[in-house]
């Protein structure tokens, strides 16, 4: 049977999907922050997926890599057959926690309630909603009779949010081995460059995290009874840190920058065609200008060059104490040609040679990982694109994006195939703040494109 029926039955499905899309949101399956694996969430909606996928036929279990991970759902499309190429297709089923937040919810963010075209809840958009639509462009393409036209692998995880830990495990130890060759993987956990415009993303930044204790006291002490002879843990961290961004935009870390491949004048010129309303981005972020390195468009600052953020400050009390110790997170996004290993050692190394001698300072990293890039020149890069015109009947553009799924540049480099990265959600989707939420419109069109390009990667330039 054609595509044509397999899209005609997901545009009369569409309430369906949409009931069962809000009994997946529904399960609190929270791994980070307030609230973390409480409430047997984790396991639900483990088990509701597995169900999902047994009800088309696949095989599919809960994968324990390690004791206290979460469980990684694992299915397979029945009767492998070696004349059609394999796919696989990630996805996270874990969500964010509420925390303080919870009194910024319009809504109950497990309620998984309708409004003007959105759900609005917790993991709607990160990343229930667009992983769902994978499973329902499959169940589709089954409902209407036909043979699917890939073998397909579904790999949904439970740590997203809180470090990947066993789907890395399970990946470094070859648990993707038995399925390859892979043709690609395909991923729907980045946003589209706006409303009606879709968009593959080539590329995501890679990441260093690491968060810096410095000591002094052993305890807070009276600053009248010994200022002046006890040096101040927030003095140190806040002068190591003073400047580490200068008014440019410039990271002074020694060696930041080193290795950085140049922007392709053709990529460049991709991103300098699309529109960008900096006013819209003053607007949406409650701020009256845009900062960052002026010699670079907006769209290359937030894709193509790399950053650091202190993200967290802390230490002592509004007391007059000389606190015991002071904290800071420090993050950068790195870009294609930079090596995590030597950016952290940089990072480390320059803070250090700030501090006094003799200071006590322990760094605790926390994420490391290299930017991901697909190649524009990737005959996938067409087929995907014709898929998202089927799919979503608007002209898709090629995008970066800044944020960092480090679990995708383990996959790309043990699969040896690309990412092809097809985001549904929007920026202004809320990931990980209140009233999160996912157009509807976009998971129906994405379910589309998934079907569209489960057909195109099967039959290659025959459909
Ligand atoms: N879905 C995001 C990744 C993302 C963010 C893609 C922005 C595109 C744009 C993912 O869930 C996430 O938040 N990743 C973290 C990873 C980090 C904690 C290692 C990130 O980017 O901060
Ligand atoms: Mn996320």
């Amino acid at each position: 049977m054609a595509l044509a029926d397999t899209l005609r039955h997901i545009d009369d499905q569409q309430a369906v999907y949409v009931e069962q899309l809000k009994e997946f949101i529904r399960i609190p399956s929270i791994s980070s922050g307030a609230d973390t694996n409480q409430r047997d969430g984790i396991s639900h909606a483990a088990n509701f997926l597995v169900g999902q996928f047994e009800r088309m036929g696949f095989s599919a279990e809960k994968v324990q890599v390690c004791p206290n991970t979460n469980p990684l759902v694992l299915a397979q499309s029945a009767e492998a057959s070696p004349g059609r190429p394999t796919i696989l297709v990630y996805g996270h089923y874990d969500v964010q926690g509420v925390d303080n937040l919870r009194s910024a919810w319009a809504v109950d963010p497990f309620a998984a309630e309708e409004m003007d075209g959105f759900l609005i809840a917790r993991g709607a958009s990160d990343n229930k909603g667009p992983s769902f639509a994978h499973i329902k462009a499959v169940e589709a393409i089954l409902a209407v009779g036909d043979q699917l036209p890939v073998n397909l692998v579904f790999l949904i995880e439970g740590e997203e949010e809180c470090g990947s830990r066993a789907l890395g495990q399970f990946v470094a130890e070859g648990g993707l081995d038995r399925f390859a060759p892979l043709l690609c993987t395909i991923i729907s956990d980045t946003s589209m460059y706006g409303p009606d415009k879709p968009s593959l993303t080539l590329g995501l930044r890679g990441i260093v995290y690491t968060e810096v204790e410095v000591y002094g006291p052993k305890q807070d002490v009276h600053s009248g009874l010994f200022g002046g002879i006890v040096r101040n843990p927030n003095q140190l961290l806040v002068d190591a840190l003073a400047g580490i961004v200068d008014k440019e935009g410039h990271i002074t870390v020694p060696e930041f920058y080193a290795g950085i491949w140049p922007l392709s004048a053709r990529e460049k010129s991709l991103y300098a065609a699309l529109d960008v309303d900096e006013e819209a981005y003053c607007r949406e972020l409650g701020i009256d200008s845009l900062a960052g390195e002026r010699e670079y468009s907006l769209l290359e600052r937030r894709w193509t060059r790399p950053t650091l953020d202190i993200n967290f400050l802390s230490g002592g009390s509004p007391r007059t104490i000389i606190p015991a110790q002071a904290k800071a997170a420090v993050s950068c996004r790195l870009v294609p040609g930079q090596d995590p290993e030597r950016v952290r050692a940089a990072l480390e190394g320059h803070i250090r040679n700030r501090l006094p001698e003799g200071t006590r300072a322990e760094f605790i990293n926390q994420h490391i990982s290299p930017a991901y890039h697909l190649e524009l020149d990737h005959p996938l890069v067409e087929s995907t694109l014709r898929a998202m015109r089927v799919g979503f009947e608007i002209e898709p553009v090629l995008t970066r994006e800044g944020g960092s799924i480090p679990i995708v540049v383990d996959i790309a480099a043990k699969t040896q195939a690309p990412v092809l990265l097809v985001g549904l959600g929007q920026i202004t989707d809320n990931w990980h703040g209140p009233n999160e939420r996912f157009s509807l419109r976009d998971f129906h069109r994405g379910i589309r494109t998934s079907a569209a390009l489960l057909h195109q990667l099967g039959h290659g330039s025959q459909s």
